[in-house]
């Protein structure tokens, strides 16, 4: 691991996010949480630490976490938001800067993300912004966090003109995830997790798909070993993609492989309720759909794709209405558009992805209509 320094005694594994100066380790273990006090004080040198989490996770992890600061003489303070995207708002954020103020928070304090996708994105963004840049330790509860949101240094809030449209990228010192904590996490926000899972093999990794489909039952059973190396997995395609291009200029945008229709069904759909990962299986299999009918992805390979979304107990197809118009709408204002052009990516089998920006309206929309049952 170049330029990256780890504690020496950690009984798990360790990806590391290769970014020059802002190189970082992600430490994935299984009850592990106990000692994050100690990898704290290796990678942070801060007295003082504030913890933001929600209601949610906070009851149940954030007492082991303060235990474990306080045996390494850390100082700590908590604050907690209410569980839910909806806290990813510049009302939230606003009320943190005036709980660090009244706690006189400093720059060489560091700043906690202990949670989901949700506190990750709205800690971050503090951390980011309070007096320029605090420190930032990210200690991911939700398999879409540790998979996915707390690799990368995306940071940021919604507007209500959309979703993460304000926000900034911001490394943390490291990151610290315990595959224990999936126990708690309701089965449907697990399947969320395994939807940008299946989308990282899907791109880049052939032998990681295979995993995937033989292991399935071990996997919704969260068999602790075979889900580190998952997570580790993960990691380790999302930190490769990062650091050839850390502010997507080009190949990061493979990670949005699903995500443009994806988006469509969030933010047009409402009424649904379809959480991140729901919509990002449906958008993987209308955008697999696009490749096949273009003859550029083999109709076995996308079938494989729906089967293993499916035993993730992912949605693959829908029974309402789908307001075409609107979700083409929703499109075109989607930040994925670049110079007028919708840009997709497509894949030419499972492992290997393209970019393209030559897509038509027709061949989208028909995609969206083949998703109804
Ligand atoms: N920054 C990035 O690169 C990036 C990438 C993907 C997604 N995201 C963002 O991540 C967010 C989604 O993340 P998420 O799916 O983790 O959502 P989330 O943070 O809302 O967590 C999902 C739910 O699970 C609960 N939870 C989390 N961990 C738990 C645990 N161990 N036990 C019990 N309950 C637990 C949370 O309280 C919440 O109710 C979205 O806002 C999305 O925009 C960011
Ligand atoms: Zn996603």
């Amino acid at each position: 691991m170049k330029n990256i320094n780890t504690i020496e005694n950690f009984t798990g594994k360790i990806v590391p996010v290769e970014l020059g100066q802002r190189s970082y380790p992600i430490y994935i273990g299984s009850e592990t949480l106990d000692n994050f006090g100690q990898c704290f004080k290796f990678h942070c040198k801060s007295k003082r630490a504030i913890i933001i989490t929600d209601s949610n996770v906070g009851p149940l992890y954030d007492k082991i976490i303060k235990a474990s600061l306080a045996s390494v003489g850390i100082e700590f303070y908590t604050i907690t938001v209410p569980a839910g995207e909806n806290s990813k708002s510049l009302g939230v954020v606003s009320k943190i800067y005036d709980d660090f103020f009244k706690f006189t928070v400093e720059r060489s304090d560091a700043v906690i993300a202990l949670g989901g996708g949700v506190v990750g994105d709205l800690a971050g963004f503090v951390a980011a912004t309070f007096k320029r840049g605090i420190k930032f330790v990210q200690v991911p509860t939700s398999l879409l966090a540790m998979s996915d949101s707390s690799v990368g240094g995306k940071t940021g809030i919604n507007h209500p003109c959309g979703k993460n449209m304000i926000g900034a990228f911001y490394q943390p010192a490291f990151v610290y995830a315990d595959i224990n904590t999936l126990k708690t996490l309701p089965e449907m926000e697990l399947g969320c997790g395994l939807a940008e899972t299946v989308k990282h093999a899907c791109i880049r990794d052939a032998d990681f798909f295979d995993i995937l489909e033989q292991n399935q039952d071990a996997i919704i059973a969260l068999n602790q070993n075979l889900l580190i190396d998952i997570v580790a997995n993960n990691c380790r395609i999302k930190a490769e993609v990062v650091a050839a291009d850390e502010q997507e200029a080009s190949l990061r945008r493979i990670l949005n492989f699903g995500h443009t229709i994806g988006h469509t069904f969030e933010t047009v759909l409402k009424q649904y309720d379809y959480h991140h990962g729901q919509a990002v299986a449906l958008g993987m299999i209308a955008a697999n759909d696009i490749a096949v009918k273009r003859g550029i992805l083999s109709q076995e390979d996308s079938i494989r794709i729906k089967k293993l979304l499916a035993d993730f107990k992912l949605p693959i197809d829908v029974e309402h209405d789908l307001p075409i118009d609107d979700m083409w709408q929703a499109l075109l204002q989607d930040k994925k558009i670049e110079a007028g052009k919708i840009v997709f990516i497509l894949l030419q089998a499972i492992g290997q992805c393209i970019i393209a920006d030559d897509l038509g309206e027709k061949e989208i929309t028909e995609a969206i209509n083949a998703l109804h049952k």
